[in-house]
């Protein structure tokens, strides 16, 4: 596929086969990720990818515990609201099922963290339509960056104590 064609027909995705991705177009979207720019070339974006149906499952039943103990407060990002009253319902799966989720993390009181991470981001979900992927950015784990538990649940992934969650992306 043309670059602008891509660019262009990209649309998010939020419902999935579960039909699992071949690994090498995964690493290809995370290749061009990687392939961002970076503010002063700094290169500090770290992706961390899941695929394990498990370890999706336990991710989804945390956030979906966690958003349902948060209290809705005025002035609140709408998106985040939604989130927390469908937790609070119960059920509610952040990351729609998808086989594949990339989460991205950048050095805490970096300035450019989070666009860095949205350059990479945009670049995978970019990469991903031009192979012919459905993806969607969700950013639960990043409103959830602070919350023990879900921090706790990154470690035993890769996730470093001097990062912070800066968004992340389902394939
Ligand atoms: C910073 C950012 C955060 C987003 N977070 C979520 C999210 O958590 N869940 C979700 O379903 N979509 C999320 N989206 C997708 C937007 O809702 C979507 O891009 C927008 O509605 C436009 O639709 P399109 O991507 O199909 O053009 C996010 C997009 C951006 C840029």
């Amino acid at each position: 596929m043309e670059a602008i064609e891509a660019i262009l027909t990209r649309r998010s995705t939020r419902r999935y086969s579960g039909e699992m991705p071949e690994r090498a177009l995964v690493e290809k979207v995370v290749e061009a990720g990687r392939y961002a720019p970076s503010g002063g070339n700094n290169q500090t974006t770290h992706f961390i990818v899941f695929s394990d149906a498990e370890i999706l499952s336990d991710m989804a039943g945390l956030v979906c515990k966690e958003f349902a103990e948060m209290e809705i407060t005025e002035g609140m990002y709408s998106s985040l609201k939604n989130s927390i009253n469908a937790a609070k319902k119960g059920g509610y799966i952040f990351h729609y099922g998808a086989p594949v989720f990339i989460v991205t993390a950048n050095k805490k009181g970096y300035g450019n963290a989070l666009a860095d991470s949205a350059c990479a981001l945009e670049n995978m979900m970019i990469a991903a339509n031009a192979l012919d992927m459905g993806s969607c950015w969700i950013n639960q784990l990043h409103w959830l960056d602070e919350n023990e538990a879900v921090r706790n649940f990154m470690y035993k992934y890769g996730l470093r104590e001097d990062e912070t969650i800066t968004g992340g992306l389902i394939l």
